[in-house]
């Protein structure tokens, strides 16, 4: 721990857990050949769309049979009209470890209502018990939870013979994690993640099983316009060569492609994750020195390379009642902020007090390391 104000500060100090960080070199010049005041259903628009979804697909690896949409509502509409559509037939299995997992709990059990519901949970910071998990229900998920900075370690608890559908939440793991695809019958995320892309539009992409589920089943409840993928029990298959069901932002879709064609420019996903893993060693470098503060996930084999969670260890601040270990978590976030050290590194509010700072793709490892000599001035000031 030092009280010596830090002499280098990281050169963007873009630490935020969504909007992520843009990728490095960035500018508004990258939109330029936006397609704008066009419709996005014109030959331009659509091939944007179109564009978009392909280099998705080649990048991620996503199989040739799986179909991937842009939809409304980021990753949130993604995730719900996949549960909206599916859910119903089987059983199903809810994850939750923390806060979004929660999320998608509240759907599926209160406003849903699906009595033949399991909610595996965790507390923050654990996994829960993966193998408790039956193949022949839907298995909804997260791949990284966001807020806890705790994801699975792989896929093999998933069954490669499964009757049920696996829907799993990989905002903040796509383009930073290897997704085995064939374990994984709906995906979604968002653009504004680990690319550092635009808010607003969410990636649904979609296994055959997902799709003849869809075909074969006709949910009890109304369905919203922005969430229906089939018309007279068949799929819409325009939706997912870039007709969108409504309208994008096409400004958003310049921006996305711009990431992709940077994440294509370095190396894809090799390069990509090897990028957040090394952002994960900086940190985890820092925190084997720091007697003040550790890592929320307790395994290592489930510590997240992009939201990456931090507790406070030292009796001090473990001493005090949970408001103030709040407020002084806070206040190691304002002062970093004020200084220009840190932006948003608070840790999420239904979260245990302490700091996230995101390690995904775009965020440059000297500005973690330059960053790691800040945060023990910081805890200092708020210790004093
Ligand atoms: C795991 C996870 N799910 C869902 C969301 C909600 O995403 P969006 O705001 O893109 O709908 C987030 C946002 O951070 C997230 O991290």
């Amino acid at each position: 721990m030092t009280g010596n104000r830090p002499a280098v500060r990281p050169a963007r100090p873009f630490f935020s857990s969504g909007p992520c960080a843009k990728r490095p070199g960035w500018t508004p010049e990258a939109l330029k050949d936006a397609c704008l005041g066009r419709s996005h259903r014109s030959k331009p628009g659509k091939a944007k769309l179109k564009a978009a979804i392909d280099r998705t697909r080649a990048i991620l690896g996503v199989p040739a049979d799986y179909r991937i949409a842009i939809v409304a509502g980021s990753d949130t509409g993604a995730v719900e009209m996949a549960l909206w559509s599916l859910l119903g037939p089987r059983p199903v299995d809810v994850l939750a470890w923390e806060s979004f997992g929660e999320d998608w709990v509240t759907d599926v059990a209160k406003q849903l209502k699906l009595k033949d519901t399991r909610i595996i949970k965790s507390a923050y910071g654990e996994l829960p018990d993966l193998k408790q998990t039956d193949p022949s229900h839907d298995i909804v998920f997260l791949w990284n939870g966001t807020t806890s900075g705790v994801r699975v370690p792989d896929g093999d608890w998933i069954a490669d013979d499964r009757d049920g559908l696996t829907i799993c939440d990989a905002t903040s793991a796509a383009y930073a994690m290897d997704l085995p695809w064939p374990k994984l019958d709906v995906v979604t995320f968002s653009w504004q993640k680990v690319l550092g892309g635009e808010g607003g539009h969410g990636m649904l992409i979609l296994s055959p099983r997902a799709v003849a589920r869809l075909e074969s089943y006709n949910p009890p409840w109304p369905m919203a316009k922005t969430s229906r993928l089939t018309k007279d029990g068949k799929i819409v298959e325009g939706i997912f060569e870039g007709e969108t069901i409504n309208t994008p932002s096409m400004l958003c879709v310049e921006d996305y492609l711009d990431a992709l064609k940077w994440a294509e420019r370095i190396g894809g996903i090799p390069a990509l994750t090897e990028r957040a893993d090394a952002n994960l060693r900086a940190l985890a470098t820092w925190v084997k020195r720091s007697d003040w503060a550790d890592f929320l996930a307790t395994d290592p084999k489930t510590r997240s390379n992009t939201s990456v969670c931090l507790k406070i260890v030292d009796p001090w601040f473990t001493a005090l009642a949970k408001d103030a270990q709040g407020a002084a978590a806070s206040k190691i976030a304002s002062l970093l902020e004020k200084e220009g050290v840190a932006l948003d590194i608070g840790g999420y509010r239904a979260a245990p007090p302490g700091l996230r700072i995101w390690c995904g793709a775009t965020v440059e490892t000297s500005d973690i390391e330059a960053l790691t000599p800040w945060l023990d001035w910081a805890f200092a000031q708020v210790k004093q």
